[in-house]
């Protein structure tokens, strides 16, 4: 078999090609077509690049001007290592950022979807962009085009979005399956979700561990088997449910491997154990893994928090009481209460003290702050009263605009020594690995208490004790 063979059997029963069809895949095969990809952000601009980088002319189309001439200007919106060289490397030859997202659909035969779906209040995801991406796409049918759904949607959305573009198409195309003599086949729909990890996005996409594609056609099957057939990595063919479930369950599992390791580690702290022996003991069984099992203050982000609820939501609705999920979210809401106990433990009053935050960010190499556990930490801080001074390398700058400075009480430093000045407590929340090797003896003569609290378990604990600090981290011996 190979590696681009279908693996699951859902549309091997699907009606050959016909003779358009092969004219249409001729056409693809020598990349005489455009690809769109409608969504400027964290998972289309990397999308739009890489197929740039592969030879395909593509339009990267968001309806923000402000961020369209950014793109033009070959600036990235946000930081990503090596997106914006790729940005630079591609513009105005093969990557082509546009704010006219009908004349982007007009021009091209494939259309990746990879608008925002936030969540509501509920946790329902919200599927507005897309249901109006849709709409757009209707609007502009002017010819075959496969809709490729990137963005994380709760199942059936690929089904959704079908109906709602043969609902709105004006000059009365159809989508794929239809009746026998009824009208030519004018677009598919397929679900290829998005593994994209920040920070390591362009690794990801450049060699991802597995491509995951659903379609209900063969024509989709063999446009996309086209589009990745530079990958040397396995592609898995599925129907499109099963395409969008395998990326809500691949996300809940690993958020669950998170909150597993967690509670693991609280039994640790409370029996003298250490969590991350623990985690490289249980991970090298093959059928565990060592990944995904570091302990720390929870998990954030645009998408394990979101997606988690998301499939919540998804197996509620259909009378399906996914209670270990829920157990999943919950454990990972205490995290932020777990390090602040452990500061109360060590420090005990909290109101006017000084802590030094190291690290903003949900996580290391991005300056990402969506539902960032650090966040959630110096919201608390704030609340007992303590004043702040925080540090991350990447993050400050879009903070600041929506959490600024104030005088005396939050302060962002250019450098993790200055946030240690006269602090009483260093807190390391994001696991930036500059971290790793900070200057403890000068970090030390900075400090008016010489105790660091590792959220992430980050440090190698000699070198902060061998320069006389207290050490507190998470599931590790204190000693
Ligand atoms: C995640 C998925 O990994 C990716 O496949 C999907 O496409 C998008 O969501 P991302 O949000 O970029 O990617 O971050 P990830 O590296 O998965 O980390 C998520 C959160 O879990 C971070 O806050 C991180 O600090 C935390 N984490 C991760 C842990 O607390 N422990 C771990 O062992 C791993």
């Amino acid at each position: 078999m190979s590696s681009h063979a279908p693996i699951a059997g859902e549309i091997a029963t699907l009606s050959p090609l016909g003779k358009t069809d092969t004219q249409l895949l001729n056409r693809i095969r020598n990349k005489r077509v455009k690809i769109a990809v409608l969504g400027m952000g964290h998972v289309g601009l990397p999308t739009a690049l890489s197929l740039a980088a592969m030879g395909w002319t593509v339009l990267g189309a968001d309806s923000s001007q402000a961020l369209v001439s950014q793109l033009q200007a070959g600036e990235a919106p946000f930081y990503e290592p090596g997106l914006e060289t790729l940005l630079k490397e591609h513009l105005g030859k093969r990557f082509f950022p546009v704010d006219d997202l009908e004349k982007a659909i007009r021009e091209s035969t494939v259309l990746f979807l990879c608008v925002g779906t936030p969540q509501k209040s509920s946790g329902e995801a919200d599927l507005s962009q897309i249901e109006s991406a849709a709409r757009t796409i209707a609007h502009n049918l002017n010819g075959y085009k496969l809709i490729v759904e990137k963005s994380t949607v709760p199942a059936i959305t690929a089904h959704w979005i079908r109906r709602t573009i043969s609902r709105y198409a004006r000059n009365g195309n159809h989508g794929s399956r239809p009746a026998e003599g009824s009208m030519p086949l004018q677009f598919d729909v397929a679900s290829n979700p998005e593994f994209l990890q920040e920070g390591v996005a362009l690794k990801n996409i450049f060699k991802p561990d597995r491509i995951v594609c659903g379609v209900d056609s063969d024509r989709a099957r063999q446009i996309v088997e086209e589009i990745y057939r530079p990958f040397e990595s396995p592609l898995v063919v599925t129907g499109l449910s099963t395409a969008e479930i395998i990326k809500h369950a691949a996300n809940s599992f690993l958020s669950m491997k998170i909150s597993f390791i967690n509670m693991v580690a609280d039994l640790c702290d409370a029996i003298g154990a250490d969590v991350t022996e623990v985690a490289k003991g249980i991970g090298m069984d093959p059928r565990i893994g060592p990944d995904f099992l570091q302990a720390g203050i929870g998990f954030g982000g645009y998408c394990f928090p979101k997606d988690l609820r998301a499939f919540i939501y998804l197996a509620e609705e259909h009378g399906v009481n996914f209670s270990l999920l829920k157990e999943v979210e919950n454990i990972n809401q205490q995290r932020v209460d777990v390090l602040m106990k452990k500061l109360r433990k060590a420090l005990w009053v909290l109101h006017d003290k000084t802590i030094a935050v190291l690290g903003l960010a949900f996580k290391g190499g991005t300056d990402d702050t969506r539902e960032s556990p650090s966040l959630r930490v110096v919201d608390a801080l704030i609340e007992e009263g303590a004043a702040l001074r925080l540090h991350d390398p990447k993050a400050m700058p879009l903070l600041q605009k929506v959490l600024p400075p104030q005088e005396g009480r939050l302060t962002y430093c250019d450098n993790p020594y200055s946030a240690a000045d006269r602090a009483q407590a260093l807190l390391v929340l994001t696991e930036w690995p500059e971290y790793r090797t900070l200057d403890w003896a000068r970090l030390r003569s900075e400090m008016d208490v010489p105790l660091v609290i590792d959220g992430r378990n980050l440090l190698d604990p000699k070198d902060p004790r061998q320069a006389g600090f207290e050490y507190i981290s998470i599931g590790r011996p204190e000693q």
